[in-house]
């Protein structure tokens, strides 16, 4: 008796409230993506993973966070596979490559840090590692302008600024747990 008039409040409140059961929805990834600076890159970014409509504002920093990993991860893959090297005696270029891709390695270990902070609500440390993970590739850049022979490949500062603007928009997620 108990269990069947349980049964009824239930479907009475998701009827009533269809986000019962789900903390978030597109209202609530819309408004998110608002706070940021990238509302296009930060709303197709959260639709590309069908989990976001089920999550809370946090489960959305902890997607975008992720999100972000694998950005910096395939950075480094794209970096290590010493494409952009057309000689292959250029020792130069293929030991700044190794550095850059060092650099992304380390943002990779940073937002993977900011994964798990977030998921432990520790949200100070958590934009702490996406900031840093936003600044290694600068040191990657910083390799490059050091030797005038080497030219920044625009593959680089492509995939550069795409990482950025999805850490961007995390911290201003991460902003608004905090506030
Ligand atoms: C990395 O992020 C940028 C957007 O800032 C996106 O255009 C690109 O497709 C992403 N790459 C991967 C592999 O996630």
């Amino acid at each position: 008796m108990l269990s069947s008039s349980f049964l009824l409040i239930l479907t009475i409140s998701c009827t009533l409230n269809p986000t019962f059961f789900v903390n978030g929805d597109i209202n609530l990834i819309q408004k998110t993506c608002k706070s940021t600076k990238f509302y296009d890159l930060c709303l197709s970014s959260l639709q590309s993973d069908a989990t976001s409509r089920e999550a809370d504002t946090k489960g959305l920093a902890i997607i975008m966070a992720k999100l972000a990993l694998a950005n910096a991860t395939s950075i480094n893959s794209f970096l290590s596979s010493n494409l952009l090297v057309k000689n292959t005696n250029d020792a130069l270029m293929k030991n700044t490559l190794k550095e850059c891709a060092n650099k992304y390695s380390a943002a990779g270990t940073a937002l993977q840090d900011s994964v798990q902070e977030l998921r432990s609500e520790l949200y100070d440390y958590a934009y702490m590692h996406v900031m840093a993970a936003a600044d290694y590739p600068n040191a990657c850049r910083n390799t490059f302008k050091r030797y005038p022979k080497l030219v920044y490949p625009p593959e680089i500062a492509a995939r550069e600024d795409g990482l950025k603007r999805i850490c961007d928009v995390l911290m201003e997620i991460i902003d608004g747990l905090v506030f």
